[in-house]
């Protein structure tokens, strides 16, 4: 089985040809970074347009990588969404398009879903059910995930998540856009006990995550300690929200593995503290390579393989969602903003 992958969600757009039996045959990736860089964020009409200029190239070279042509492809898997509109709709019209001409089937894929699914891609042992930690730049969720198609979230934020919190951290030191790797880099070279900061709702019964607090935290330090330091004590506290939710989450669920996956979990001393508490359960541990952690195509593609595989294919009228929670059976969580 080959499947086209198609990712342009968010301010990546990417192209990636995946096997059933995964084999990541090419991946193409164009970022954004430096259109966006000015306005310290991304900007989405900048992103939609980016987007159509990149997409069909990418795609041309992600085949010719791979030394196939369209007509030997299985499916073309897209992101329908949750991301910016107008992204979106630049990937999954692209998939349609390829797909109508090539007569093949259209797998319209959830974002969420296939960071989801990447820890499969990645790990051929790591079967259903598991316990997800999905931390991005929009989203910081507890998944137990059970089947293709089937998940059941436990937690989520009520307010930030928690890439945005490094996002805005490393705004505040001044260290640009993206800000997750920059703060990473900064804490290596900090003390984590210079600065005393919130860890908000650890203790809680509920597994959910907020991170407002402490952003806000941070900001009221800027300027009264080295930037380094405030980046290991805000990166130090993040790790302790994130391990003390996902204890309480792991003592309600029956799972053989913890998973972290997410633009996020391309973060070393997260992955370690993970690991450590994966340890503590006598469970496996595992977390993909931190290409595919941060966004892709090959996870589009391989969350496209496995719904394929399931009989799981959409009509060419598939709608670009802007919202779409992988639990839609998941309550409203109090004091949830809109990423909830
Ligand atoms: O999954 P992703 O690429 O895009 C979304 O779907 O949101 O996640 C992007 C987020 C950004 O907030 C970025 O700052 C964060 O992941 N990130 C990191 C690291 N690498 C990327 N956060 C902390 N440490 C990192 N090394
Ligand atoms: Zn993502």
């Amino acid at each position: 089985m080959l499947i086209l992958g198609l990712e342009s969600s968010c301010d990546e757009t990417a192209a990636a040809l995946v096997t059933g039996d995964r084999r990541v045959l090419s991946h193409r990736l164009a970022g954004q970074e430096a259109a966006h860089a000015p306005y310290g964020g991304v900007v989405p009409e900048i992103a939609a347009r980016a987007h159509v200029e990149a997409m069909a190239p990418l795609v041309e070279a992600a085949l010719a990588d791979a030394g196939v042509t369209l007509a030997q492809v299985d499916a073309v898997a897209a992101t329908a969404g949750p991301g910016l509109i107008g992204g979106v709709m630049v990937g999954l019209v692209t998939g349609k398009a390829l797909a109508h001409a090539a007569g093949k089937p259209l797998v319209a894929v959830n974002h969420l879903e296939g960071h989801a699914l990447s820890p499969r891609l990645a790990d051929a042992a790591l079967g259903f059910p598991y316990l997800l930690l999905l931390v991005s730049g929009g989203h910081c969720q507890l998944l137990l995930v059970e089947a293709v198609a089937r998940y059941r979230r436990l937690a989520t934020t009520i307010d930030d998540a928690v890439g945005e919190a490094f996002d805005k951290t490393a705004k505040l030191l001044g260290f640009g856009y993206p800000g997750g790797p920059a703060v990473e880099r900064a804490a290596k070279a900090g003390d984590a006990a210079a600065v005393r900061l919130p860890r908000p709702l650890v203790g809680t019964a509920e597994p959910h995550f907020s991170f407002a607090g402490l952003k806000s935290a941070v900001a009221r330090a800027v300027g009264s300690h080295a930037p380094e330091d405030l980046a290991a004590s805000f990166q130090a506290a993040v790790i302790d929200c994130l391990v003390d939710r996902t204890r309480r989450a792991l003592a309600r669920v029956e799972v053989g593995a913890l998973v972290v996956a997410g633009g996020v979990a391309a973060n070393g001393a997260i992955r370690e503290a993970l690991e450590r508490l994966a340890a503590e359960h006598g469970i496996r541990f595992v977390a993909p390579p931190a290409w595919l952690c941060t966004d892709n195509a090959a996870m589009i593609a391989w969350a496209g393989a496995e719904r394929f595989a399931a009989g799981l294919t959409d009509t060419l009228d598939a709608a670009a969602r802007p919202r779409w929670p992988l639990d839609p059976a998941a309550e409203a969580v109090r004091g949830a903003g809109v990423k909830a």
